[in-house]
């Protein structure tokens, strides 16, 4: 973990409201796993001090980028940097997800609007390509549905409002996988074969509650990655604490460091907010 002035090469609007920037940050690149995240300080900001986090999206040689969505002043101040410009980034930060290995369990990766970004990497590095759930409420919140395709992933696509794919929430489509997997024989592509499935999962808080209920009724396995707010991003300040079981209760534990990402069987789900 380092923490580094960065300099911003390109940050581009993606669909809508969301936006790509890739920053040349070698030795930040060199230490990515997936999952894991960038916290950045934005120096135009009044609050610089507060840094925002951010998954990695991608990383390659010199450059990591990140894939957001302007929701606030942060990201709305973000998106205004262009290329040349300077950002202090602390990164990679987190416990990430586990990379199936080769000949094990077929990933199902499930992924809730910028919640894609934190999958892009676990998709490339993974010897075994599974199936991409992605949902969002409406079509411009679905991201990267092409590169997912271009790496041999399968993508199912849900939308709340029916703009695209299937309607209704992303769930549905994973539960329809798992229940029958050959459900999609019909689809235009060949459908994969799904042995000993593992669930992975990025996106707002009820889908990944969603996710992990799922999981336990199906008795699979599954890694989520927790959206929670942060402030220093480094285990210090609390702001960050989940419930998670332990041999004789639960404690809580920070989703900067212990996390992200958590077994799905280990948050306790009824104290979690
Ligand atoms: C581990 C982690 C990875 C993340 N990865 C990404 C990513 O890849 N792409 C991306 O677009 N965003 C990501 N986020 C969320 C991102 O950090 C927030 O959207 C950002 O901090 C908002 O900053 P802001 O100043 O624009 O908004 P603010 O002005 O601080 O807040 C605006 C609104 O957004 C809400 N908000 C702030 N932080 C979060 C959050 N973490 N989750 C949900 N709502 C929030 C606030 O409550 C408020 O309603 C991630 C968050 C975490 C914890
Ligand atoms: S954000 Fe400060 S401890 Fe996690």
């Amino acid at each position: 973990m380092v923490e580094q002035p960065v300099q911003v090469i390109s940050n581009e609007r993606d669909t809508d409201a969301y936006f790509r920037l890739v920053l040349r940050a070698p030795e930040i690149a060199r230490a990515t796993q997936p999952g894991q995240f960038l916290h950045l300080r934005i120096p135009p900001l009044r609050d610089a001090l507060l840094r925002r986090p951010f998954s990695i999206f991608q990383a390659n040689g010199e450059t990591v980028s990140i894939l957001y969505k302007t929701i606030g002043k942060g990201t709305d101040m973000l998106a205004r940097m262009g290329a040349g410009e300077e950002l202090s980034a602390i990164g990679p930060l987190g416990h990430g997800f586990t990379v199936p290995a080769r000949g094990g369990e077929t990933p199902l990766l499930v992924a809730g609007g910028y919640g894609m970004a934190a999958m892009y990497l676990l998709a490339e590095r993974s010897p075994q390509k599974g199936i991409v759930f992605v949902g969002g409420r409406r079509r411009v919140d679905i991201l990267c549905e092409a590169e997912f395709r271009k790496l041999g992933w399968d993508v199912r696509v849900a939308t709340e409002d029916g703009s695209y794919g299937e309607k209704g929430l992303v769930t549905q489509p994973l539960l329809a996988e798992i229940q029958n997997p050959k459900s999609k024989a019909e689809s235009a592509r060949p459908a994969k074969q799904i042995q000993n499935p593992k669930l992975f999962a990025c996106g707002p808080t009820p889908m990944l509650k969603a996710v992990a209920k799922i999981a336990e009724e199906h008795k699979l396995a599954a890694e989520i990655s927790m959206d929670e707010h942060m402030c220093c991003g480094v285990g210090v300040c609390l702001t960050c604490v989940i419930p998670v079981k332990t041999a004789s209760g639960w404690e809580y534990q920070r989703t900067c460091t212990e996390g992200p990402v958590f077994d799905s069987r280990e948050v306790v789900w009824e104290v979690a907010k």
